[in-house]
């Protein structure tokens, strides 16, 4: 293997530990904690994982933690009055609605009546808006293109005046993590599902972000010798010898372009641990700021 790993796992591990010191000093100073509150509606089984995985991990770093586990039918108006309730309360300083919700719901209504303070997930039209615009700062940027560009900094990578390449423009990954590259200063181009000739534009980046859901879709003749892979996908695909059933890869070919990228994050272990590391990075953020400490 030619390219260095960037271990995500171990850099989220480093963030949690300079959270939990964080949150102890709060809690010496103020006597109080920061507090997540969690939304999930119905019962899928990868939405349940991520807000236990979520849950667990605020509670290793101190942080206390709200769940609301709600009925699959429940009303619109019954999900705000919840939003609302937690907008109120002095102890919920982050609040975050796993998504995606059932169809009867207005995903835009839902995410847009959360206090603007708290919008630790950042995906309020606001917080959105702002990160798309020069010179605004958004109150919170989404934990994933967060986390991404964590990854980049704490692995020493220049991203100003790079040629950065972002494969997908969905609302939660691709077209914040552009935006995140762009306000860097990096030179960045979006490709989606009508690029024409991926590969050629791809073999262009210093800096790939691949977050397709496409397992194993980039190869390792699309990417420029020494360039820097961030592999955001997860994708579950058939595996008979694994004992589920199936194993986590990414939208890279891992083992092809090891060999011709300077670093590349692996999946798992990569992105993921980061998700979780800024959200709980966001929400301590948010708890200084509601408690004047900064
Ligand atoms: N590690 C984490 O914490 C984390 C968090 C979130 C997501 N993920 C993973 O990241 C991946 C992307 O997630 P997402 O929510 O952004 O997905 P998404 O909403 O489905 O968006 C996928 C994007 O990829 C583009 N695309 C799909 N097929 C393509 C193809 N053959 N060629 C070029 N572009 C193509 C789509 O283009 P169009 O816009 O033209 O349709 C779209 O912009 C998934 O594997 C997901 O599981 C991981």
């Amino acid at each position: 293997m030619s390219a260095q790993l960037i271990d995500g796992k171990q850099i989220a591990a480093d963030i949690r530990g300079e959270i939990k010191t964080e949150v102890e000093e709060m809690k010496t100073r103020t006597g109080k904690v920061p507090g997540l509150a969690t939304v999930l509606v119905g019962t899928r089984k990868d939405s349940q994982t991520y807000v236990r995985m979520k849950k667990k991990a605020c509670k290793k770093a101190g942080i206390a933690s709200f769940g609301h586990d709600l009925p699959e039918d429940i009303s619109q108006e019954e999900l705000l009055k919840i939003v609302r309730e937690l907008n109120a309360n002095p102890d919920v300083h982050g609040i975050l609605v796993q998504l995606p919700l059932p169809d009867h719901i207005d995903e835009e209504a839902i995410l847009g009546a959360i206090n603007l303070e708290k919008d630790v997930d950042g995906f309020h039209p606001i917080n959105i808006g702002r990160l798309s615009m020069k010179r605004r700062e958004p109150l919170f940027v989404p934990c994933t293109p967060k986390g991404c560009i964590e990854l980049l900094d704490r692995t020493g990578v220049e991203i100003e005046g790079k040629r950065a390449v972002v494969l997908g423009r969905s609302n939660i990954v691709g077209l914040p993590v552009a935006m995140l590259l762009l306000h860097r200063n990096a030179t960045v181009s979006i490709c989606h599902s009508r690029t024409k000739d991926l590969p050629g534009v791809v073999r262009e980046a210093d800096i790939l972000v691949a977050a397709v859901g496409r397992a194993e879709m980039v190869r390792g003749d699309w990417v420029k010798p020494g360039a820097v892979v961030i592999d955001v996908g997860m994708n579950a695909v058939d595996d008979p010898t694994s004992e589920k059933g199936y194993r986590l890869t990414g939208d890279v070919a891992f083992d092809e372009v090891k060999e011709v990228a300077s670093a590349i994050t692996p999946v798992p272990g990569g992105v993921g641990p980061m998700t979780i590391a800024m959200l709980l990075r966001n929400t301590t953020n948010s708890a200084k700021h509601h408690l004047k400490m900064v």
